[in-house]
Parts: C-alpha cells; structure tokens; sequence
C-alpha cells in the first residue's frame, strides 16, 4: 500500500484517483438532469474543494453554468473546531438564482450549513449542496444533502484538495490516516 508522511502523522491510499473520477462523472450525470437551462450559479468552497470543483466542471457540460468562490476555514489540525471562519466572501448577486455549493467533504456539517445560510440570506431561490465526500457518523447538524461522491467512514483523510495543517491538497489519490 502506498503510503505518505505529513509533518509527524503516516497516511495510507484508501480512495486512488480512479473511483474519484467514476465518483465525479455520476454526479456529473446527474446534475446535468437537474439543472439544464437552469443558469446555475456554482460556489467552490476553497481550499478543499478545489480540485474537486475542476474535476467537476469538467465532466459538466452546461452552457449557462457560473463558477464563483468562497474561502472558509474551520479545521486546526485533525478536527473540526466547530466555529467557522470567512475569509473570502461572495461577491455574486445571487438574488433569485439556482446556486450548488460544492464541498471536499461534509463532515460535521458546520460549514457547509452556514454556506447554506447565507447563501439563503442573500436571496438565492434554490441551494443544492454537492460534496465529494461524507463523513455520515461525524454529521451533527440537520442536513439534506443532493450530490454525494463517496460516503467514508470517520477517519481523518488527506489528497485530492484535503489538508493536513496545510500539506496533502496535491495529490491525487486520498490518503487516510494510519492510526498508531
Ligand atoms: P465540517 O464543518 O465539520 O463539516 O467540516 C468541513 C470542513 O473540514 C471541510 O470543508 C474540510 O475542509 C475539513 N475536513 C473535514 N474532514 C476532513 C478530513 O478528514 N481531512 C481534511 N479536512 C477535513
Ligand atoms: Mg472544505
């Protein structure tokens, strides 16, 4: 099994870049369903979901689709801090529109329920949440989510936008963390 080493911590591929891609182009498939001709503004949650936000529009091909971004930061470390920080706002009028937010991963749900807060504040008419990835047993806030990748157990993983205390995003498989 491959494996990495982060600062002091060893992880181990447990989700190579592959079934990531199958992952991405089902979703792909069926948002395309959802929301033809529905000029749909896309909000990229940095920094995780970078890469998964790429791999995604990729696979999409909507021809009235918008792709914006939005900073946020609630992880020190291996966990979640549970106060979630914006760093990066929205510009976009978003008054009245179809908006997806796209998330690395939905783990105990904070962040992303405040994305969706706020996004709701600002008038949008409809909110979609799509996430790559989701943590189902670390989810503590109510939640419906519409786009799922791959569903994972509660373990701390790395790769494919994910960080250990900044290093990891760049690789292209996921990485989980080996338990010592
Ligand atoms: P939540 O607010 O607890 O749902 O956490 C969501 C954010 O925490 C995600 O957008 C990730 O950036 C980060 N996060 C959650 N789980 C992991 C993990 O296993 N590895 C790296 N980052 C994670
Ligand atoms: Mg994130």
């Amino acid at each position: 099994m491959k494996r990495i080493k982060l600062w002091d911590k060893e992880f181990e591929i447990s989700i190579p870049y592959t079934d990531i891609q199958l992952a991405v182009k089902q979703m792909a498939e069926k948002m395309k369903n959802d929301l033809e001709g529905k000029e749909t503004l896309f909000i990229c949650i940095l920094n995780g979901a970078f890469m998964f936000a790429s791999e995604l529009m990729k696979e999409l091909d909507l021809n009235d689709a918008e792709i914006s971004f939005m900073k946020l930061a609630s992880y020190t470390g291996t966990s979640s801090t549970g106060t979630v920080k914006e760093l990066i706002g929205l510009n976009e009028v978003i008054t009245g529109r179809t908006v997806v937010i796209l998330e690395d991963i939905v783990d105990t749900g904070h962040t992303i329920k405040g994305v969706i807060e706020q996004v709701i504040y600002n008038g949008a008419a409809d909110v979609k949440i799509a996430t790559l990835l989701f943590k189902p047993e670390a989810l503590k806030v109510d939640l419906k989510l519409d786009y799922v990748g791959i569903v994972i157990p509660n373990d701390f993983i790395v790769g494919f936008g994910l960080d250990y205390d900044r290093r990891g995003r760049n690789f292209k498989d996921i990485y989980t963390l080996v338990k010592v």
